[in-house]
């Protein structure tokens, strides 16, 4: 292997305009950047609302070694029984729900080898500005870094959050400490991604991988009528002008230090 790493991580995948997005346009980045580790956000693949274990499997399927989620994990029932039962599931959903007996079933940490035998790890977690009151990311981090064998260098977190603010901190405060922060959740790419003194990759929002003639994946017009009335609405998946939203992370295999982050952002 290289002495360097490439890391492709794609925003979070919404409804069918995303998954088919991702199929048709994955098998091209991977030609043209032969990324060692791919992992991806799903917790909008299922009509926007959750993900279901076929969904996993699909996902997987095409390439994806391990997805991450976030508040949206929750929508659809049968993901509960899914990630009780898989204790070393390739999803995950946000570490800081209260976990242990009684709490969210599932895991926020990933530890394993890529079929390339690249070791990494993967923590999601949460924001709780804007969000639900959960536990803190940022003690969540501390202890789950703890856990991961000094064997494994390369470290990527999915920070899913809805605050700027929150997500910038979080960068700075995992800095060198990890090889990216990346945000997911606002379905809006931003244009800050860097990398940090320390050698932490990081951006605020990888944005989303779906339709874009929309209000953050949804159809726009039930959207507004909610914000012009404040009713409630059923809200459909949108199907224009799809994106793919991925960030690809060059890092050292020996330290997992970045060295670059490149924001890609395709149209189908
Ligand atoms: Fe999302
Ligand atoms: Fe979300």
């Amino acid at each position: 292997m290289n002495s360097n790493v490439k890391i492709l991580f794609i925003g979070d995948i919404f409804g069918q305009p995303g998954r088919r997005i991702v199929k048709e346009l994955l098998p091209h980045l991977v030609e043209e950047s032969a990324p060692d580790l791919i992992l991806a956000n799903g917790e909008n693949a299922a009509g926007g609302f959750g993900i279901t274990p076929p969904l996993v499997e699909e996902l997987l399927g095409l390439g994806i070694a391990l997805l991450t989620s976030g508040n949206h994990i929750w929508d659809k029932k049968e993901i509960f029984p899914y990630l009780a039962e898989h204790s070393d599931s390739r999803l995950l959903r946000p570490a800081n729900y209260p976990g242990g007996s009684g709490g969210a079933p599932g895991q926020g940490m990933y530890i394993g080898k890529t079929r390339g035998g690249l070791d990494y790890a993967v923590i999601n977690l949460q924001g709780r500005v804007f969000m639900p009151a959960i536990d803190c990311p940022f003690r969540t981090a501390d202890a789950l870094l703890a856990q991961i064998p000094s064997h494994v260098k390369v470290k990527v977190v999915d920070f899913h959050a809805e605050a700027t603010s929150e997500k910038v901190s979080l960068g700075w405060y995992l800095d060198g400490r990890v090889t990216a922060v990346l945000g997911t959740h606002t379905h809006v790419p931003t244009a800050d991604e860097t990398v940090l003194p320390g050698g932490t990759a990081y951006i605020t929002d990888l944005g989303m991988t779906g339709p874009y003639d929309s209000v953050i994946g949804m159809e726009k017009q039930a959207v507004i009528q909610k914000f012009l009335t404040g009713l409630p609405a059923r809200f459909d998946v949108a199907k224009g002008d799809a994106h793919l939203c991925a960030v690809l992370i060059q890092a050292e295999l020996d330290t997992g230090r970045a060295l670059s982050i490149e924001r890609i952002v395709r149209k189908a």
